[in-house]
């Protein structure tokens, strides 16, 4: 029974229990049903398509009239718990997402039942914050007197980032005037293999795509040096105002560094602001052994990456950290009455984290970092991400023995690029194929990976951030996806003495 419920006997009511014992029992059921999903998660299908019926019921009218907490719960268990997105089972591969932990899920509980708004004012959270804010600076060999602010993800630290360069970098007073003030066009830098995040924040920032040039990959997919310093000149000789270049310490494809300490080198020499996507990939400073891959990371101007990937931290959270913090207020800092800053009390303090993002009001999101950091160690993590790294060279040398499997890419980290090709088909119908054997292997429930495009062909794509995978998936993976892709090619054979083309087949869903 909730308290709102006895409004109706003149008292003044809250939206507490009025049986906290009650409540409290059933939250420890919560917790004890949550761990023991996380416990049992490898002996469950990695996904499972959410059945009409269950559609159905979450596409009911809004409840007027509370059920209460036990019903409501048992709607969860019912229809919400079963179909996972399949990212904590440790065969989970698709895109980049990390598994969470269940000490990141306590954490989450306290962080809500705490439940602080972390946008500024003197309280504890804040400190929190400014401590996980050292610790990744003191990991990540960044300068301590950076400012950094935690965010959704690396899509918003990538345009917190950008925001921030074109701000000190324009010519006139861009918050004030716009960019219909500028004298002359700003344009920025970045590779043929950069995530879609940084393309959206050029958009939203008003610069437009075409602002953004993007400069074509060596075939090991990092930025080519020597056509970026053409891009650049050929810009300035046409009069425009070049700020900005974006690496990327890991790209979302295949895991590829771009050389940082070349970039960082240019962007000195050029005058131009350095920013980093380091969104999976910076944390592998975490580990002794992939550090030096990483060498120049620590200068950049601005630097984002993720917390949800490879730190394991439940969705979502991400960080940006600004070299100079002058730089970073100074894009986003305003002064308004009722936010105003005193000396003593609830109102003061030195830091407020709204100067340095666009949210007001944001979330306990430290607290987890703090809680997973201080549990576990950030060594811990360093051997999670090293082990992660050798379980996808591992990947690539069965994808590399099996003669019905082409490897796409090298692997210069965490990502793995391959497809079925088996049979002799050609280029279209191979890709016809491997969509085709992409979607029964996530359907079948024993794996999910992912796909992109490399060199003009379809790849499946496994990105290997998932604590709880063992080489022994790895050894099931190759197994089915070389079961399915013979079955689909019997079936193609099949159609085909039929006079189908197989193109048509798989274009077709099967
Ligand atoms: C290289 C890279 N940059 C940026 C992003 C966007 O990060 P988020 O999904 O946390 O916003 C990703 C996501 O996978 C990524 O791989």
């Amino acid at each position: 029974l909730l308290d709102d419920q006895r409004r109706d006997d003149g008292v003044d009511a809250s939206l507490d229990p009025t049986d906290w014992e009650a409540l409290r029992a059933l939250g420890h059921r919560m917790v004890d049903e949550m761990l023991d999903a996380l416990a049992d998660v490898r002996s469950g299908p990695v996904w499972r398509p959410v059945p009409v019926e269950v559609q159905v019921r979450l596409r009911g009218p809004a409840p007027r009239v509370g059920m209460g907490a036990e019903a409501a719960y048992a709607d969860f268990a019912r229809d919400v718990l079963p179909y996972p997105l399949g990212n904590t089972h440790p065969r989970f591969w698709g895109w980049v997402m990390g598994a969470g932990t269940p000490v990141g899920m306590l954490a989450e509980l306290l962080a809500a039942g705490f439940n602080p708004n972390v946008g500024g004012r003197d309280h504890v959270a804040n400190h929190v914050e400014a401590q996980v804010l050292a610790w990744l600076k003191e990991l990540l060999g960044y300068p301590a007197e950076a400012s950094g602010l935690l965010v959704t993800g690396s899509s918003m630290a990538n345009l917190i980032g950008l925001a921030v360069a074109r701000t000190a970098r324009a010519e006139i007073d861009v918050r004030r005037d716009g960019l219909a003030g500028l004298p002359r066009p700003m344009t920025l830098y970045t590779s043929a293999q950069v995530h879609s995040s940084v393309r959206r924040s050029v958009e939203l920032l008003g610069l437009g795509r075409e602002a953004l040039r993007v400069i074509p990959c060596t075939p090991a997919f990092q930025i080519d040096l020597a056509a970026l310093a053409r891009s650049i000149a050929a810009d300035r000789a046409a009069g425009c105002l070049p700020f900005c270049v974006v690496g990327s310490a890991g790209t979302v494809n295949t895991g590829a560094i771009d050389d940082l300490s070349a970039l960082a080198d240019l962007c000195a020499r050029e005058g131009l602001w350095f920013h980093v996507d380091g969104a999976f990939g910076a944390l592998a400073a975490l580990s002794p052994a992939l550090r030096p891959v990483l060498n120049g990371m620590e200068r950049a101007d601005s630097l984002g990456f993720d917390l949800h990937k490879w730190l394991s931290a439940p969705y979502d959270v991400g960080c940006i950290l600004v070299r100079d913090e002058a730089a970073h207020r100074g894009a986003f800092a305003a002064s308004e009455s009722y936010l105003e800053r005193f000396e003593r009390g609830v109102g003061a303090g030195d830091r407020w984290y709204t100067d340095y993002g666009p949210e007001l009001s944001r979330g306990f999101r430290a607290l987890k970092l703090w809680l997973t950091l201080k549990t576990y160690g950030a060594d811990a993590f360093g051997r999670q991400i090293a082990q992660n790294v050798a379980q996808a060279r591992y990947l690539a040398g069965l994808v590399d023995a099996a003669p019905d499997l082409e490897r796409l890419a090298p692997v210069p980290l965490n990502i793995v690029c391959f497809r079925f090709a088996g049979g002799n088909r050609d280029g279209d119908a191979l890709d016809a194929l491997n969509r085709e054997l992409l979607m029964r292997l996530q359907e079948g429930g024993l794996a999910v990976l992912s796909s992109t495009t490399i060199g003009g062909r379809f790849a499946l794509r496994a990105a290997i951030v998932n604590h709880r995978s063992r080489r022994a998936d790895f050894d099931l993976l190759v197994a089915e996806v070389r079961r399915l892709g013979r079955d689909l090619l019997a079936e193609s054979r099949r159609y085909f003495a039929r006079g189908i083309t197989e193109d048509a087949v798989f274009a077709d869903g099967g």
